[in-house]
């Protein structure tokens, strides 16, 4: 494998000089050293059109779009309004701190399908100019990644070097492990020395790095306070986080399940925000719809879009409040009313 690839790594390297002078240098020092400049000075010429063509570790390719962070959330996040508050406070704050301490640690919990993956897409969409298709951005899914539980100090082993490696190569890579609640212990003990405090871990920061946790733990506890605002008939926009926050923290250490994520992570302080998604509404389905009917090319049908939610399962079964799949199946279920 090394053969093939070092020399595509230095042209990379090369292509997107200032990505990582230090990791040239084992590489240059094994070849000739004329070589290196007169291909240096070659490429030069073109790095600014290859900049177009090749996402390397470059403002060009990465740089915070708050405006943007903040229109996706208000109108294409629908009914999140603490979760919203939250993610955008959180990653404006660390992405304009030139000198973070620790990576950003968020964990996201809530019902299926309340936007839990699609908040990191909005977030990945307004850092990196390739989106979540950003060779900086990694997605890994528990029950795909990580089967077998008995195989977990292999994935383990993999996962520290996959982190190591793409930090290395750069420092605003971003990480979303999604099943949180689903990991194996032993993978959640591989990861935690990235996210603390260290200055450096065998001479690579990760204090520029995002990682993000997606769970369902504490949904039943969100929506236990949610179904009371609404028994209470007051808004769902009345909810705060503090009514959340303190049964959030608790049900996730009580829950045994997410045991050992309580222990290792939580205990120790290095997750920096809970974020709680409410449990979705059918004005929220109706919402969903409308934007799958936009981003489909179609007119928007309110009408359909009604009737669309109104076919929905809700819970709990006496007052059917809250949709039990979210906005999740939304996009198939279309389909059928076409
Ligand atoms: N609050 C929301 N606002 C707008 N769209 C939403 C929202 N929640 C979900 N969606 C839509 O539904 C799709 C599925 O949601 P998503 O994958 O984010 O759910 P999830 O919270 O990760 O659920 P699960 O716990 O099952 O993984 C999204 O791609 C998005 O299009
Ligand atoms: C930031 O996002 C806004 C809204 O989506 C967009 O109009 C603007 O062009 C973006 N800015 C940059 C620098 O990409
Ligand atoms: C970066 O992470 C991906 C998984 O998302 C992995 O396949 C790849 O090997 C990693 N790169 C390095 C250099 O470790
Ligand atoms: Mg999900």
């Amino acid at each position: 494998m090394r053969p093939t690839r070092s020399p595509v790594l230095l042209l990379w390297l090369l292509l997107c000089s200032g990505a990582g002078t230090e990791a040239i240098e084992p590489v240059s020092t094994t070849i000739a050293f004329g070589v290196v400049a007169t291909l240096t000075a070659f490429i030069t010429n073109y790095r600014t059109i290859s900049n177009y063509y090749y996402e390397c570790c470059h403002p060009e390719w990465i740089v915070f779009n708050r405006t943007g962070l903040e229109a996706d959330l208000r109108s294409k996040l629908f009914g999140q309004h603490i979760a919203s508050r939250i993610i955008l406070k959180a990653v404006d704050g660390f992405m304009n701190n030139d000198n973070p301490k620790k990576p950003l640690v968020l964990s996201l919990h809530g019902w299926t399908g309340t936007g839990k993956n699609f908040i990191s897409k909005l977030i990945a969409n307004n850092i990196y100019k390739e989106g979540t298709k950003s060779s900086f951005f990694h997605l890994f899914a528990s029950t795909y990644h990580f089967p077998h539980s008995s195989q977990y100090e292999h994935y383990k082993y993999q996962l520290k070097q996959w982190i190591k490696g793409n930090v290395t190569i750069c420092e605003r890579s971003m990480f979303v492990f999604d099943e949180m609640d689903k990991m194996h212990p032993g993978l959640i003990d591989g990861i935690k020395p990235f996210l603390d405090y260290y200055e450096n871990l065998d001479g690579v920061s990760y204090r520029k790095a995002i990682f993000i946790f997606l769970s369902n733990a504490g949904s039943d506890k969100i929506v236990e306070t949610a179904l009371d605002f609404w028994n209470s008939a007051k808004t769902r926009e009345e909810i705060q986080l503090r009514d959340l926050e303190s049964l959030l923290s608790r049900a996730v250490f009580n829950d045994q399940q997410s045991g050992f994520y309580r222990t290792s992570l939580i205990d120790k302080n290095l997750v920096d925000f809970f974020v709680p998604l409410l449990p979705l509404e059918s004005q929220h389905i109706v919402l969903c719809t409308m934007a799958e009917m936009k981003s489909r090319g179609m007119k928007p049908n309110q009408r359909l879009a009604e009737k669309v939610a109104k076919d929905l399962i809700y819970f709990p079964k006496t007052e059917r409040v809250f949709a039990a799949t979210g906005c999740k199946t939304i996009e198939s279920k279309l389909d059928y009313y076409l």
